[in-house]
C-alpha cells in the first residue's frame, strides 16, 4: 500500500534523520529501491519527474506497477509515490493517477503566484491525503530538461509558503541536481539554519543529494533536513556497471542476448547506492 510522506517525514524530523527519494525510471530501478528499502527496513521515497512519467507511458502506468511490485514482492516499510518538481497541471494528473505524495513546484513563478498556486494544490491534494511539497528558491542545475539557477531561498518567503500548511519544504541554499563542479561554492548553512529557525517543525528537503560530502549531509540533517533527493548518483552506478559488463564481452556470451543478464549489474549497482544513502540519511531500521 502506497503511504503520504508526511507521517514518515514527521517522524524523520523528531528522530533527526532523513528519508531518502530515490527516483524511478523503469521496473528494474523501482524493484531495486524497494527491495533495497524493506531488506534495510528503511521507509522509502520513489521520485518521479513528469518526464519519467511519460517514459514509463503515463502516470497510471507508475501507479499501478508501484501497488503491484509491493504486493507481489511483500514490501512492508512505508512508501511514498511523489511527484518530482510537478507543473500545475503535472500534480492534478498525478493526484488523479493515485500518486500518493506530490512536489509543485513553483520555484520560477513570482512569490505571489507560487503561493496562490500552492494553496490551491494543498487543499486538493490534503482532501485526498496527498502530502505537498513546495519549493522557495530553484535549485541550481538541470533536472529533466529545467534549468535552475541556484537561487538561495529567502528565509521569509520559506516561512509564508510553510504557513500555507505544505508538509516538507524544499529551499534552495546553493544545492544543484546532478554531478557538483569543481568550482562549487558549498551550501548556504547559515540561510539553512534561518529557514529552520522560521518554520519550525516542517520537514524540510534537500534537492540535488548527488556528490554532497558525508559531512555536509549530516549538517543539513542536524539542520532540519528530513528528506534528501538522489537522482543522478544512482543513474552514474547503474551506468558504470552496465557498460564494465558489456566491455567485458559478457552481454554477448551464451547462447543470445540476454536483457536480464545485462541489466542485473546495473540493478546491483543500484541497491549499493541506496543502501549506502540509507545508512548515511539514519533511516535504516526507522520502519
Ligand atoms: P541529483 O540528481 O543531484 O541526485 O538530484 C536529485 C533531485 O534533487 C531530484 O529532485
Amino acid at each position: 500500500m502506497l503511504v503520504s510522506a508526511k507521517e514518515m517525514l514527521q517522524k524523520a524530523k523528531a528522530g533527526k534523520y532523513a528519508v531518502g527519494q530515490f527516483n524511478i525510471n523503469n521496473l528494474e530501478w523501482t524493484k531495486a529501491i524497494l527491495l533495497t528499502a524493506e531488506e534495510l527496513k528503511s521507509p522509502v521515497i520513489l521520485g518521479v519527474s513528469e518526464g519519467a512519467g511519460k517514459y514509463m507511458c503515463g502516470f497510471n502506468t507508475v501507479t499501478e506497477m508501484v501497488k503491484a511490485m509491493i504486493e507481489t514482492l511483500g514490501i512492508t516499510v512505508p512508501v511514498a509515490l511523489h511527484l518530482d518538481h510537478g507543473t500545475y497541471e503535472g500534480s492534478y494528473k498525478a493526484m488523479e493517477a493515485g500518486f500518493s505524495s506530490i512536489m509543485f513546484d513553483g520555484s520560477h513563478y513570482p512569490i505571489d503566484e507560487n503561493i496562490a498556486k500552492t494553496r490551491q494544490i494543498i487543499a486538493d491534494a490534503n482532501a485526498r491525503g496527498i502530502s505537498v511539497e513546495a519549493e522557495v528558491g530553484a535549485i541550481g542545475g538541470e533536472e529533466d530538461g529545467v534549468v535552475g539557477g541556484g537561487e538561495v531561498a529567502d528565509p521569509d518567503e520559506c516561512k509564508m509558503i510553510a504557513d500555507l500548511g505544505v508538509d516538507m519544504l524544499a529551499a534552495g541554499i546553493g544545492n544543484i541536481h546532478g554531478k557538483y563542479p569543481a568550482n562549487w561554492t558549498g551550501m548556504r548553512f547559515d540561510v539553512l539554519e534561518k529557514i529552520q529557525e522560521k518554520t519550525g517543525e516542517m520537514p524540510l528537503v534537500l534537492h540535488g543529494g548527488t556528490g554532497i560530502p558525508a559531512d555536509m549531509i549530516r549538517t543539513a540533517i542536524s539542520l532540519g533536513v528530513s528528506k534528501i533527493n538522489v537522482n543522478t548518483e544512482c543513474q552514474l552506478a547503474f551506468a558504470a556497471a552496465t557498460r564494465k559488463y558489456i566491455e567485458a564481452g559478457k552481454d554477448l556470451e551464451g547462447k543470445g542476448f540476454d536483457p536480464r543478464k545485462l541489466l542485473a549489474p546495473g540493478v546491483e549497482a543500484i541497491k549499493d547506492t541506496v543502501r549506502e544513502k540509507m545508512e548515511l540519511f539514519g533511516s535504516v531500521g526507522k520502519a
